[in-house]
């Protein structure tokens, strides 16, 4: 079973949670290769977009396709999508090596292979590797939340304010990080309030205002 794609369409999606109207019907198209950032004051439905693309919650109405998959009736897709949200989702009693073998181990992938390895040095994690995750500043849960997403090389990143608590140096690995994600050919979709960030990475820009694209700098291809 095949799961690639090389494009994403997104289409009418709503999203309602009780009264409020988090998406309102939003159609966007995304393609590998492509770091697409999604702008918009809060509560405007970046999470919630992002969310439903993780395939963590479920669109109201609208539909999605990965390629020419209905990722809401393949939930083994969630295994080609990597995520940093707002929550970290690490195991805080675990150290961040263990969380690292974890998720390798849930993606079928050896604990102690070379895509765990590799990690160390792309985003220079260092002792602090050793210790419980409950430990962890800010800026080293970051780090961690960052090389947990990109283990299994996804064919989609979800970056939700990626450099929350990371400083200057962190943000460099970030961008750098990113721009290879980009280069092997990922779908990435980037929230951030960091203009810098978004100038940095960003190929097309997607304004959401209330759950409705006000702007989409590549609006020809959505319907
Ligand atoms: N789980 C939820 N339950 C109820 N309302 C929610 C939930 N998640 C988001 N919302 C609401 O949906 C709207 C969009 O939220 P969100 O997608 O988090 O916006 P953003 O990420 O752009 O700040 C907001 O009004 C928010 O309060
Ligand atoms: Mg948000």
């Amino acid at each position: 079973m095949a799961l690639e794609f090389t494009r994403i369409e997104v289409r009418k999606l709503v999203k309602l949670y009780g009264a409020t109207r988090a998406l309102a019907g939003v159609s966007l198209d995304l393609q590998a290769g492509e770091i697409t950032a999604i702008e918009g004051h809060n509560g405007s439905g970046k999470s919630t977009l992002l969310s439903i693309l993780a395939l963590a919650a479920r669109p109201t109405r609208g539909s999605l396709r990965f390629g020419r998959l209905d990722p809401l009736e393949r939930p083994a897709l969630r295994g080609r999508i990597g995520l940093v949200g707002h929550a970290a989702m690490v195991y805080p009693d675990l150290t961040g090596r263990e969380n690292l073998a974890l998720t390798a181990q849930l993606y079928g992938l050896s604990p102690s292979g070379p895509e765990v390895q590799g990690l160390d040095g792309r985003f220079e994690l260092g002792r602090f590797m050793e210790r419980p995750a409950r430990t962890y500043s800010r800026g080293q849960l970051q780090r961690l939340s960052l090389a947990r997403a990109l283990l299994h090389a996804p064919q989609l990143l979800l970056l939700d304010e990626p450099s929350t608590g990371l400083d200057v140096k962190g943000v460099e690995r970030l961008t750098e990080a990113v721009r290879a994600e980009r280069e092997r050919g990922a779908i990435v979709l980037l929230v951030t309030h960091s203009r810098a960030l978004s100038e940095a990475l960003a190929d097309r820009r997607v304004v959401l205002d209330r759950g409705r694209v006000v702007s989409d700098g590549d609006a020809e291809h959505a319907a």
